[in-house]
This record gives structure tokens, C-alpha cells and sequence, in this order.
């Protein structure tokens, strides 16, 4: 693309060019939370020590007696320790001048607002917990909760929480079989939904998508709905003795809930995420070790003062809402803001209207929103006052040096660190991030392991890589780490413990370390996509498509998207008699919504008379993305059948043209 004189982009090019690097500002590290270079070599001298000077910052109603039990790859932190999440994320603050501090700062896209004190938070969380209790929730049960932004959706985590049941959020964003598919998985004995939540204007009916997974989840055995609209109440149908609107259940709850003493290793949730097989997988969280995880990230990482407005823009529906929306700030005592919508409803400039209005301090968000925001232009930030913003985050894929450098000066003002952090699901918290206060940025790289934590690159049998390219490998335990995939022990060794023979963490990223030692992530290295910022196996979508009755095989790859970072493509072969149309092409779409959700459908999809596949017929996805990508193919070779990938690739050049 040609540029115009005074694109803003050249500047970004020249100050990329120079390969500036950003020293944290003399204001900033002064009083940061974290300034002292040496943390590192301490932290790495006696990784336990560490982390237990934030567990004692913490409430706990009986000590641990060890800190870490580690039997590859089996860990337990703080043994014997005894620990409820709901008491450290809301009563111990009630207890204290925090009492009416906001905690959550909600808005609606349609413009309603909350604000809820942690005091008004203790007594929305007892209350639901009476009402889980008295639906027959037990302590152990799993509780799933379907439902839109609302301070409710926290409201019920920290009620399960509180009286030891393990929460799975489904995120609405994901189909009435998704849906059914977590619920039977986990065997959750009570859904807690909403009418309808709002998406740019429009209401997404999840208790009607609810009702659809609900006739065929036998452990259901009753159903809690939100209203979201008071004044304009969205349609739904109540079942008599399953399903309860949830005001009226709270008009007659219990004030108080006492919490149940929990063990450090007793499970808080389960959260589903794509791996490499056409299944998700329900990624436990235990309760001690994940808090002081999310706990410790969020006061170092974010620089957490007691007066900041820090608002992480992600769904609860995904890890980072759960760690950095929920129990990481909570547990800080922290006022979060928290946001209903899209970005750009109903103008591009909703979120700098939110910063402006609540005067945000910490701002945390994706590389993929980060590019539309450059996409829309300038004019948008600038219409607003964005100067109480001090420190700025991305999560969720790498961050490109255009997205960094445009975050940076145009919503930063060039006063504010940005913290690139990495970390997954399964690792609970940031594991790779700079520290605001003393880490020299470089844009595009997550810099280094937070104290305590161990990282390298290795390759793919095992040598250690210290300078260049290769799979990143965390070498330590840590006390966020996932301890298994629930119901599938084998799985969790085969995906994470099985890559290298001395049983490291792989975290199926691959990574680079420059000459100065910083760690620059380069995305995943399985079958794994990560569409604006969301996970998605290849082999769901394949799956999904499939199951289709005119598909007779699929392959699925990732494109690049200007925005997006990956978009999905599918190469479809059908079945004879079958004609391709574009009504396919949408019935195909449609259907892959329909089974997995709208975050899975394919941007392009692609009918092809046959796959390329090796001689022992594997298909060949490397040469399937390279022709997504209009890349010019690397060997071929090894085909069975050369003349496929020609017809392919003539057939993907007729799409686009
Ligand atoms: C990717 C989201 C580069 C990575 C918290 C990882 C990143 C996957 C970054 C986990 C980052 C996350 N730089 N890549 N700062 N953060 N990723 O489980 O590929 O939804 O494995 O957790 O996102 O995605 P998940």
C-alpha cells in the first residue's frame, strides 16, 4: 500500500527502523511496585521463598505445612494450606477501608451502568451462594455459567467459590452444542444464564440457546436466569421447577453464606480450551496456587496502586477475564471497569469514552483489538482525554512493532509502559512480561520470565537454544499451573509433559530468544489457531464441517488476517452427486456456527477435488496454508499425488479473483 506524506505509519517505521527500545519513565519506576533489578536472581536463587512471600499476603484460615510437593507432573502448593477465593477477593476487604470502594465498575453497551462496592459485592455473593446452596449445589459440584458481561457472571464465580463449587464458564460467544458439549463434560448440576446479552445492538439469546443444549444435559438439574433488561425484558420460556429467574431467587436468600473452608488444592473451575484433537479441554484450576499466581501478576505486572481504575477489556468468558477481570484484581482489592459490548458501539470510540468517563489508570486488551483501533484512525482516541492512563497491556498473541508503536503513542502518549505479557490457559497467569517498572521494552517481544518463573527455547528433541529460534519450554513448576485436563490424566501428560524427555512444560508456542536474552513469542506450533486472539483447533473445525452431510473431507488452516492476526480457512472436498454453490459455501458456515459458535466460522471457504496428502496419507497443512497465504510452495515431493496442489492452487487464485 502506498503511504501519503504525513502517514502516521512512517513515523512508526522510522522509530522502528532505529530498533528503539523504551527505557521505563523516571516518574514510573520511582514509585513502581517492583524497581529493584535484583528480584530476578533472587527469585531464581529460591523460587518457593518467592512465592510464598505473596501467599502470606494473602488470607488463609490455616498455614501450609510445605510450599511445594513436586512429583513430575503432578504439583501441589502450599500443602495443607486452607483457603476460601471468595473471602480473599471480597471479605477480607470489607473488613477494611476498601468496605465501599468500587470494586466493579460495569457498563452495559446499551449504556446502563453499576457500580458495585466491595461491600455491595459481599452481600451479592453471599446471597447467590445461599441461592446455589439451596438449589442443592453441593461443595465439589461443577456450576456452568453461560452468560453475557454482567457483574452477575462474577457475582456466581465468587458465590461457587465461596461455597466450594467449581465454576466452568461457557462463553456466550459459543453454540447451544458447545454449550452441551462443557455441561456434560463436567457434569455440571446447575446452568446459570441470562436472557440476552448485547452485541453491536443486537441481543444474543442465550437462554434460548441455553434451552437447546438443556435437552440433552442430563445432570442439569435446574436453571438460574438473569434478567438483563429490567424495563424491556427480553422473551424467554421459563420450564416450571428447573428453571428460576435469578432476582427472585436473591429476593428470598439468606444475607449471609459462610464460606467453606477450602483446600489449597481443592479445585476453583474449569475453564475449555481448543487443543489439537476436535475435543476442548476442561483446564483445572486448583484454588491456593492460582490465587497467589493471579494475585502476585496482577500487583507487579499492572503496578497495582490502591488508587488506580484498571479495566482488562476480555470476556470472563476466557482465562484472561478470569485471572485479570475477576480474582487477580479482586483479590487486590482493585476497583476493575468492566464492559459489556463491542468496541465500536455505537461509535468507534466507546472505549476511550469509558476511559475518559471513569479516568482508567491500567489498560489491558489484545494486539487484535489494538489493530482495528489503528484501522479506524486517530480521530477517535483523540477526541477523547486518555490522560489518566499511566500503564498499558497486551495479551493473547504476539503483538506486532506497528500495533505496539501505534498503542504506544497514540493511546499511551508515549508516557505510558506497555507490558506485553504472555501466558495460556493452562498457565493460570502471566508467565512472560516485562515489569513496568524496570524492564527496557522492545516492541514485539514479552521480554522475560516473571521472577520465579523459567523459561527456554529448546528444540524439538531437547537441545537448549540460547540464542535463536525454537519451542518455548517452561522449566520449573509454578503455583498457577493447570493440574490436569478434568476427566483425561492421559491427555494432560500426552499434550504437555511428553515433548522432551526430561518431562518440561511445552507450552505448543515457539518463541526466539534475541542476544540480549529477551523472548519474543512467535505463535503456536500445532494445530492450534488463534483467531483475534481467540484458540481454535483445526480439528473442531474440520470436525464440525464433517459432520455436515455434503462434506466428505475437510482440512482447516489459518491465513493471515490484517486484523485478526489468523483467519480460518477450509479446504472442503464433497461428496459425489453433491454440487459446490455458494449456498453451500453459507450452509457450510453456518453449520460450523451452529456446532461450535460464531468465533469459529470459517473466512474462507475453499472446494477442492481432492487434498494434498503424503504417501501415508496425512494431509499436508504446511502446503495448505502456504497456498492460503498465496505463498509460493516449499517441496512437494513427498506427495502422493503432486498435481493436487496445482489444482488447488489454481482453483484458490479463481476464488480470489
Ligand atoms: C498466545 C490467553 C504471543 C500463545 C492468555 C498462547 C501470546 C495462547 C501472548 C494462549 C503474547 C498469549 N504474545 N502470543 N503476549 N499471549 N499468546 O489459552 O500462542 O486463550 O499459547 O490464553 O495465546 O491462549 P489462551
Amino acid at each position: 500500500m502506498a503511504k501519503t506524506p504525513n502517514d502516521p505509519r512512517k513515523e512508526i517505521d522510522t522509530l522502528l527502523d532505529e530498533r528503539r527500545t523504551f527505557v521505563p519513565p523516571k516518574e514510573f519506576s520511582d514509585v513502581a511496585n517492583v524497581s529493584d533489578p535484583e528480584i530476578y536472581d533472587r527469585a531464581g536463587a529460591d523460587p518457593e521463598a518467592f512465592w510464598e512471600s505473596f501467599a502470606h499476603e494473602l488470607e488463609w484460615s490455616e498455614p501450609w505445612s510445605k510450599v511445594l510437593e513436586w512429583n513430575p507432573p503432578n504439583a501441589k502448593w502450599f500443602v495443607g494450606g486452607k483457603i476460601n477465593a471468595s473471602v480473599n477477593c471480597v471479605d477480607r476487604h470489607v473488613r477494611t477501608a476498601r468496605r465501599n470502594k468500587a470494586a466493579l465498575i460495569w457498563e452495559g453497551e446499551p449504556g446502563d451502568r453499576r457500580t458495585l462496592t466491595y461491600f455491595d459485592l459481599y452481600r451479592e455473593v453471599n446471597a447467590f451462594g445461599g441461592v446455589l446452596k439451596s438449589l442443592g449445589v453441593r461443595r465439589g459440584d461443577r456450576v456452568a455459567l453461560y452468560m453475557p458481561l454482567v457483574p452477575e457472571l462474577a457475582i456466581a464465580m465468587l458465590a461457587c467459590a465461596r461455597i466450594g463449587a467449581v465454576h466452568s464458564v461457557v462463553f456466550g460467544g459459543f453454540s447451544a452444542e458447545s454449550l452441551r458439549d462443557r455441561i456434560n463434560d463436567a457434569e455440571a448440576c446447575v446452568l446459570v444464564t441470562a436472557d440476552g446479552g448485547y452485541r453491536r445492538g443486537q441481543v444474543v439469546p442465550l437462554k434460548q440457546m441455553a434451552d437447546d443444549a438443556l435437552r440433552e444435559t442430563p445432570s442439569i438439574n435446574h436453571v438460574v436466569v438473569v434478567r438483563r433488561q429490567q424495563h424491556d425484558p427480553l422473551p424467554v420460556t421459563m420450564q416450571p421447577d428447573r428453571d428460576y429467574w435469578y432476582h427472585e431467587l436473591m429476593m428470598k436468600a439468606p444475607s449471609a453464606c459462610e464460606p467453606e473452608e477450602m483446600d489449597s488444592e481443592d479445585l476453583l473451575y474449569i475453564l475449555y480450551t481448543s487443543g489439537t484433537t476436535g475435543k476442548p479441554k476442561g483446564i483445572v484450576h486448583t484454588t491456593g496456587g492460582y490465587l497467589v499466581g493471579t494475585y502476585a501478576t496482577t500487583k507487579w505486572v499492572f503496578d497495582l496502586k490502591e488508587d488506580d481504575v484498571y479495566w482488562c477489556t476480555a470476556d470472563i468468558g476466557w482465562v484472561t477475564g478470569h485471572s485479570y477481570l475477576v480474582y487477580g484484581p479482586l483479590a487486590n482489592g482493585a476497583t476493575a471497569v468492566m464492559y459489556e459490548g463491542a468496541p465500536d458501539w455505537p461509535a468507534q470510540d466507546r472505549l476511550w469514552e469509558i476511559v475518559e468517563r471513569y479516568g482508567v489508570t491500567i489498560f489491558y486488551t489484545a494486539p487484535t483489538a489494538i489493530r482495528a483501533f489503528m484501522r479506524w484512525g486517530t480521530k477517535w482516541p483523540a477526541k477523547r482525554d486518555l490522560s489518566s492512563l499511566r500503564l498499558l497491556g497486551s495479551v493473547g498473541e504476539p503483538i506486532n512493532p506497528e500495533a505496539w508503536m501505534w498503542y504506544y503513542e497514540h493511546i499511551g502518549r508515549q508516557l505510558c509502559p506497555v507490558v506485553d505479557t504472555w501466558w495460556q490457559t493452562e498457565t493460570g497467569a502471566i508467565l512472560i512480561t516485562p515489569l513496568p517498572g524496570l524492564t527496557t521494552l522492545k516492541p514485539g517481544s514479552a521480554s522475560h520470565p516473571f521472577p520465579g518463573i523459567t523459561a527456554e527455547i529448546r528444540t524439538a528433541d531437547g537441545q537448549v537454544v540460547t540464542e535463536g529460534g525454537g519451542l518455548l519450554a517452561i522449566t520449573k513448576p509454578w503455583p498457577s499451573m493447570l493440574r490436569g485436563i478434568y476427566g483425561d490424566p492421559d491427555r494432560f501428560i500426552q499434550q504437555y509433559w511428553s515433548q522432551w524427555s526430561d518431562g518440561m512444560y511445552f507450552t505448543g508456542d515457539g518463541a526466539k530468544l534475541d542476544a540480549d536474552g529477551y523472548f519474543w513469542l512467535l505463535g503456536r506450533v500445532d494445530d492450534v489457531l488463534n483467531v483475534a486472539g481467540h484458540r481454535i483447533g483445526t480439528m473442531e473445525v474440520e470436525s464440525a464441517l464433517v459432520d455436515h452431510s455434503a462434506v466428505a473431507e475437510a482440512a482447516v488452516v489459518g491465513r493471515t488476517h490484517e486484523i485478526k492476526g489468523q483467519a480460518i480457512a477450509a479446504f472442503v472436498t464433497i461428496r459425489e452427486g453433491v454440487s459446490s454453490s455458494d449456498e453451500l459455501i453459507e450452509n457450510l458456515k453456518s453449520h460450523v456456527v451452529k456446532k461450535i459458535g460464531a468465533i469459529a466460522k470459517p473466512d474462507l471457504i475453499l472446494f477442492a477435488s481432492d487434498l494434498p496428502k503424503t504417501r501415508s496419507g496425512k494431509i499436508m497443512r504446511r502446503l495448505l496454508r502456504d497456498i492460503a497465504d498465496g505463498k509460493t510452495l516449499g517441496d512437494t515431493t513427498t506427495l502422493a499425488d503432486p498435481s493436487v496442489v496445482a489444482r488447488l492452487q489454481e482453483d484458490y487464485a479463481d476464488e480470489q479473483g
